[in-house]
Protein backbone atom coordinates (compact mmCIF):
# COMPACT_ATOMS: atom_id res chain seq x y z
CA UNK A 1 0.00 0.00 0.00
CA UNK A 2 1.25 3.18 -1.18
CA UNK A 3 1.92 5.74 2.21
CA UNK A 4 0.20 9.51 2.04
CA UNK A 5 2.01 11.65 4.58
CA UNK A 6 0.10 14.97 6.00
CA UNK A 7 3.29 17.32 6.93
CA UNK A 8 1.07 20.63 9.01
CA UNK A 9 4.20 22.29 9.70
CA UNK A 10 3.15 25.23 12.04
CA UNK A 11 -0.28 26.00 9.77
CA UNK A 12 -2.77 25.30 12.21
CA UNK A 13 -4.78 27.09 15.05
CA UNK A 14 -6.50 25.34 18.05
CA UNK A 15 -9.71 25.74 16.15
CA UNK A 16 -8.60 24.31 12.92
CA UNK A 17 -6.99 21.27 14.74
CA UNK A 18 -10.75 20.55 16.62
CA UNK A 19 -12.70 21.01 12.87
CA UNK A 20 -9.57 18.24 11.60
CA UNK A 21 -10.21 16.11 14.47
CA UNK A 22 -13.90 15.68 14.63
CA UNK A 23 -14.97 12.87 12.87
CA UNK A 24 -12.42 11.82 10.91
CA UNK A 25 -10.54 8.34 10.78
CA UNK A 26 -7.85 7.55 8.62
CA UNK A 27 -6.33 4.64 7.18
CA UNK A 28 -3.18 2.58 8.34
CA UNK A 29 -1.38 3.62 5.45
CA UNK A 30 -1.49 7.74 6.83
CA UNK A 31 0.97 9.30 8.86
CA UNK A 32 0.33 12.96 9.96
CA UNK A 33 2.90 15.04 10.97
CA UNK A 34 1.44 18.11 13.34
CA UNK A 35 2.74 20.69 15.13
CA UNK A 36 4.39 19.38 18.26
CA UNK A 37 2.28 21.59 20.66
CA UNK A 38 -0.81 19.36 19.09
CA UNK A 39 0.47 16.14 19.10
CA UNK A 40 -1.51 14.77 22.19
CA UNK A 41 -4.40 15.82 20.74
CA UNK A 42 -3.99 13.41 17.57
CA UNK A 43 -2.40 10.70 20.41
CA UNK A 44 -5.58 10.78 21.99
CA UNK A 45 -7.90 9.37 18.31
CA UNK A 46 -5.11 7.07 17.80
CA UNK A 47 -3.37 8.31 14.68
CA UNK A 48 -0.24 7.38 13.14
CA UNK A 49 2.14 10.20 13.97
CA UNK A 50 5.51 11.31 12.99
CA UNK A 51 7.60 14.42 13.99
CA UNK A 52 8.54 17.08 11.37
CA UNK A 53 11.72 16.63 12.66
CA UNK A 54 14.26 15.94 15.80
CA UNK A 55 17.25 16.90 18.41
CA UNK A 56 19.69 14.04 19.71
CA UNK A 57 18.96 13.53 22.90
CA UNK A 58 20.61 16.23 24.31
CA UNK A 59 19.66 19.45 26.00
CA UNK A 60 18.67 22.67 23.77
CA UNK A 61 15.90 24.78 24.20
CA UNK A 62 12.97 24.91 21.84
CA UNK A 63 13.71 21.20 20.71
CA UNK A 64 11.92 17.69 21.35
CA UNK A 65 14.30 14.50 21.64
CA UNK A 66 14.38 10.89 20.41
CA UNK A 67 13.57 9.45 24.01
CA UNK A 68 10.24 12.39 24.71
CA UNK A 69 8.80 11.22 21.21
CA UNK A 70 9.17 7.61 21.88
CA UNK A 71 7.75 8.22 25.48
CA UNK A 72 4.46 8.89 23.67
CA UNK A 73 4.89 6.06 21.52
CA UNK A 74 5.80 8.37 18.15
CA UNK A 75 8.74 7.02 16.77
CA UNK A 76 8.57 8.15 13.16
CA UNK A 77 10.18 11.73 11.81
CA UNK A 78 10.61 13.66 8.82
CA UNK A 79 13.92 15.05 8.83
CA UNK A 80 16.13 17.14 6.51
CA UNK A 81 12.73 19.28 5.06
CA UNK A 82 13.58 22.07 2.93
CA UNK A 83 12.58 24.68 5.73
CA UNK A 84 14.54 23.12 8.00
CA UNK A 85 17.93 22.91 5.62
CA UNK A 86 16.88 26.75 5.43
CA UNK A 87 17.26 27.36 8.64
CA UNK A 88 20.85 25.59 9.72
CA UNK A 89 20.60 22.18 9.14
CA UNK A 90 23.43 20.97 6.89
CA UNK A 91 23.92 17.46 5.43
CA UNK A 92 25.99 16.39 8.01
CA UNK A 93 23.86 17.62 10.82
CA UNK A 94 21.06 15.59 9.45
CA UNK A 95 23.60 12.45 9.07
CA UNK A 96 23.96 12.35 12.52
CA UNK A 97 20.18 12.88 13.27
CA UNK A 98 19.90 9.96 10.69
CA UNK A 99 22.54 7.64 12.55
CA UNK A 100 20.92 8.65 15.77
CA UNK A 101 17.15 8.16 14.96
CA UNK A 102 18.21 4.38 13.48
CA UNK A 103 19.89 3.82 16.99
CA UNK A 104 16.61 5.33 18.59
CA UNK A 105 15.14 2.57 16.59
CA UNK A 106 12.85 5.42 14.89
CA UNK A 107 11.70 5.24 11.18
CA UNK A 108 13.24 8.50 8.88
CA UNK A 109 11.63 10.09 6.09
CA UNK A 110 14.32 11.96 4.69
CA UNK A 111 13.75 14.69 2.49
CA UNK A 112 15.97 16.26 -0.59
CA UNK A 113 15.15 18.18 -3.41
CA UNK A 114 16.47 20.72 -5.71
CA UNK A 115 15.80 24.32 -5.79
CA UNK A 116 14.77 26.08 -8.85
CA UNK A 117 18.15 27.21 -10.09
CA UNK A 118 19.92 23.62 -9.33
CA UNK A 119 16.68 22.26 -11.28
CA UNK A 120 19.61 21.71 -14.62
CA UNK A 121 21.76 19.73 -12.19
CA UNK A 122 18.77 18.23 -10.25
CA UNK A 123 20.99 14.73 -10.19
CA UNK A 124 24.10 16.18 -8.79
CA UNK A 125 22.60 17.96 -5.93
CA UNK A 126 20.35 14.81 -4.73
CA UNK A 127 23.41 12.57 -5.11
CA UNK A 128 25.31 15.18 -2.62
CA UNK A 129 22.33 15.44 -0.60
CA UNK A 130 21.83 11.35 -0.38
CA UNK A 131 25.41 11.01 -0.20
CA UNK A 132 26.23 13.25 2.57
CA UNK A 133 22.46 12.50 4.59
CA UNK A 134 23.99 8.40 4.46
CA UNK A 135 26.88 8.75 5.03
CA UNK A 136 28.31 5.70 6.83
CA UNK A 137 24.69 4.05 7.39
CA UNK A 138 24.20 0.46 7.06
CA UNK A 139 20.98 0.37 8.42
CA UNK A 140 17.93 1.24 5.63
CA UNK A 141 15.35 -0.88 6.89
CA UNK A 142 13.42 2.03 8.37
CA UNK A 143 14.65 4.72 5.92
CA UNK A 144 12.27 6.11 3.06
CA UNK A 145 13.09 9.13 0.61
CA UNK A 146 10.61 11.78 0.28
CA UNK A 147 11.72 13.72 -3.17
CA UNK A 148 10.76 17.45 -2.43
CA UNK A 149 11.86 19.58 -5.37
CA UNK A 150 11.99 22.70 -3.47
CA UNK A 151 10.88 25.16 -6.20
CA UNK A 152 7.03 23.02 -5.80
CA UNK A 153 7.18 23.40 -2.33
CA UNK A 154 4.15 25.55 -1.33
CA UNK A 155 3.75 27.28 -4.65
CA UNK A 156 1.39 25.41 -6.62
CA UNK A 157 4.05 24.29 -9.30
CA UNK A 158 4.80 20.70 -9.82
CA UNK A 159 7.22 19.00 -12.16
CA UNK A 160 6.05 16.68 -15.00
CA UNK A 161 5.01 13.07 -14.14
CA UNK A 162 8.15 12.09 -16.05
CA UNK A 163 10.45 14.61 -14.17
CA UNK A 164 8.65 12.74 -11.11
CA UNK A 165 8.95 9.74 -12.39
CA UNK A 166 13.04 9.84 -13.48
CA UNK A 167 14.19 11.41 -10.25
CA UNK A 168 12.61 8.95 -7.97
CA UNK A 169 14.52 6.36 -10.82
CA UNK A 170 17.62 8.06 -9.96
CA UNK A 171 17.23 8.09 -5.99
CA UNK A 172 16.51 4.37 -6.41
CA UNK A 173 18.71 3.18 -8.85
CA UNK A 174 21.60 5.42 -6.86
CA UNK A 175 20.48 4.07 -3.35
CA UNK A 176 20.53 -0.01 -4.72
CA UNK A 177 23.98 0.86 -6.31
CA UNK A 178 26.05 2.15 -3.49
CA UNK A 179 23.61 0.50 -0.35
CA UNK A 180 22.46 -2.45 -1.97
CA UNK A 181 19.08 -1.22 -0.65
CA UNK A 182 15.49 -0.95 -2.04
CA UNK A 183 14.18 2.49 -0.75
CA UNK A 184 11.07 3.78 -0.86
CA UNK A 185 10.36 6.97 -2.69
CA UNK A 186 7.54 9.33 -1.80
CA UNK A 187 6.98 12.42 -3.63
CA UNK A 188 6.14 15.48 -1.96
CA UNK A 189 5.77 20.01 -3.16
CA UNK A 190 2.13 21.20 -4.21
CA UNK A 191 -0.14 18.33 -3.88
CA UNK A 192 -3.51 18.72 -3.53
CA UNK A 193 -7.26 16.86 -4.55
CA UNK A 194 -6.87 18.33 -8.07
CA UNK A 195 -3.53 16.62 -8.82
CA UNK A 196 -3.37 13.76 -6.96
CA UNK A 197 -4.96 11.93 -9.54
CA UNK A 198 -2.12 12.14 -12.28
CA UNK A 199 0.65 12.29 -9.83
CA UNK A 200 -0.98 9.17 -8.54
CA UNK A 201 -0.70 7.48 -11.70
CA UNK A 202 3.32 7.34 -11.60
CA UNK A 203 4.70 3.86 -11.42
CA UNK A 204 7.58 3.83 -9.08
CA UNK A 205 6.29 6.36 -6.74
CA UNK A 206 5.80 4.68 -3.32
CA UNK A 207 3.40 7.59 -1.59
CA UNK A 208 3.09 11.26 -1.12
CA UNK A 209 4.01 13.97 1.53
CA UNK A 210 1.48 16.38 1.58
CA UNK A 211 1.68 19.71 3.39
CA UNK A 212 -0.64 22.75 3.08
CA UNK A 213 -3.25 20.34 1.78
CA UNK A 214 -3.19 17.89 4.65
CA UNK A 215 -4.57 20.79 7.05
CA UNK A 216 -7.94 20.55 5.25
CA UNK A 217 -9.65 17.79 6.18
CA UNK A 218 -11.74 17.27 2.63
CA UNK A 219 -8.93 17.79 1.27
CA UNK A 220 -6.45 15.49 2.88
CA UNK A 221 -9.54 12.94 2.74
CA UNK A 222 -10.08 13.15 -1.11
CA UNK A 223 -6.01 12.65 -1.71
CA UNK A 224 -6.17 9.88 0.56
CA UNK A 225 -9.33 8.24 -1.32
CA UNK A 226 -7.45 8.64 -4.72
CA UNK A 227 -4.26 7.35 -3.09
CA UNK A 228 -5.72 4.10 -2.15
CA UNK A 229 -8.20 3.71 -5.14
P1 LIG B 1 3.17 21.55 0.22
O1 LIG B 1 4.36 21.16 1.22
O2 LIG B 1 2.38 20.31 -0.07
O3 LIG B 1 2.40 22.60 0.95
O4 LIG B 1 3.83 22.09 -1.02
C1 LIG B 1 5.02 19.93 1.10
C2 LIG B 1 6.10 19.85 2.14
O5 LIG B 1 6.68 20.88 2.49
O6 LIG B 1 6.39 18.77 2.66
Amino acid sequence: MKLVVGNQKNYMSLKDVSLFLKDIKLNDNVIICPSNIYIPFYLKRGFKLATQNICENKTITGEITFSQAKSLGINTTILGHSERRSLYETNEIINCKIKEAIENDFKIILCVGETEDEMNEKEIVLKKELEECLKDVTNFENIIIAYEPIWAIGTGKIPSNNDIYESIKYIKDLTNSIYNTEIKVLYGGSVNSENIKEINQIENLDGVLVGKASTNIDEFLKIIEVVNS
